[in-house]
């Protein structure tokens, strides 16, 4: 069966185009960069996208999110949390292709906008295996700075350290707790990611024993502060949480808790690109460039 979609000119220029199937789970949406206030629905090939315009959308972006009643309620509720924990450090990993996808647009959108309720004057850290050059040069002109290094989240916290992983792969944040195995990094470590009480719930105990096994054991000690998934586009914040860790829970665990064994994942169920994945990826580009 066809599926009809209907177009519209959002307020930053980009068309946004729904799915009219009703019986769709979820509300679909897909948007694209169009040359903004022209009106056309002509989609801008990736490459040919300009900085300045891009940035210009990018202010409306975050013009739209900072009005809304998401924000100012998920502000209310993580601010108290962050401001009191002194974060000194933002790595942010997974945001996607923000020139293409709306979603990690309005994610990049969401941490520079946090990023002035924190006061926060440090540059944010930014890595994903899929950025190409446009998104690390508006990533430096927005005075971030953009990681070479696949770490496959496995940074250690030698300061307090605001980890944003907008639906990243769990693997991530499982490395990442591996790497931070101590009641003394961990109480470090504040993560905005996909809610670990949700991977819990909705994951085979056993797909999570291999893929989750540090989230599964550091559950009791992990506080939630849940982001209510009000925005107007509901693919955006979904299922995201402010994760950070109780010290007198941590502390209160015995010695043999803290020891723990490097994980190493299977392909079922990886969504994480892994050095080696990536090492890959770059040569089969490499070999099908000399090839054309
Ligand atoms: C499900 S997508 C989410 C993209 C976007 N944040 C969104 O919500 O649409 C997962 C993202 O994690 C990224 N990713 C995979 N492995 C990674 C790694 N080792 N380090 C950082 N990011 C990684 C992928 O490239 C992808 O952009």
């Amino acid at each position: 069966m066809s599926q009809q979609s209907n177009f519209s000119l959002d307020s930053d220029g980009f068309v946004f185009v729904t799915s009219s199937k009703k019986q769709r789970k979820t509300k679909h949406f897909v948007k694209r960069f169009v040359k903004p206030n022209t009106g056309e629905s002509e989609l801008v090939e990736r490459g040919s996208v300009d900085i300045e315009q891009f940035l210009r959308c990018f202010e409306e972006t975050q013009f739209d999110l900072k009005s809304s009643n998401y924000f100012k309620q998920t502000i209310d509720k993580v601010l108290p949390v962050l401001s009191g924990a002194k974060v000194e450090r933002i790595i942010c990993l997974g945001l996607g292709k923000f020139l293409e996808c709306p979603i990690s647009r309005h994610q990049l959108a969401f941490i520079h906008c946090l990023q002035k309720e924190l006061h926060f004057d440090r540059q944010i850290q930014y890595f994903d295996p899929v950025f190409g050059r446009l998104e690390v040069e508006i990533l430096e002109h927005l005075n971030g700075v953009v990681l070479r290094e696949n770490c496959e989240g496995k940074y250690t916290v030698d300061v307090t350290t605001l980890f944003y992983l907008p639906h990243c792969p769990k693997q991530i944040s499982n490395n990442l707790l591996w790497r931070n195995w101590s009641s003394q990094l961990l109480e470090k470590v504040f993560l905005i990611g996909n809610s670990f009480a949700g991977i819990i719930r909705n994951s085979p105990r056993r797909l999570l024993e291999k893929n989750a096994h540090f989230i599964l054991e550091v559950e009791d000690s992990c506080r939630e502060i849940e982001f209510k998934n009000n925005f107007k586009h509901t693919d955006i914040f979904n299922d995201t949480s402010l994760h950070y860790f109780d010290a007198s829970s941590l502390c209160s665990k015995p010695e043999e808790f803290w020891i723990s064994e490097e994980p190493h994942y299977t392909e079922e169920d990886l969504e994480l690109i892994t050095r080696n994945i990536q090492l890959g990826l770059t040569i089969t580009a490499a070999a099908d460039n000399g090839n054309s």
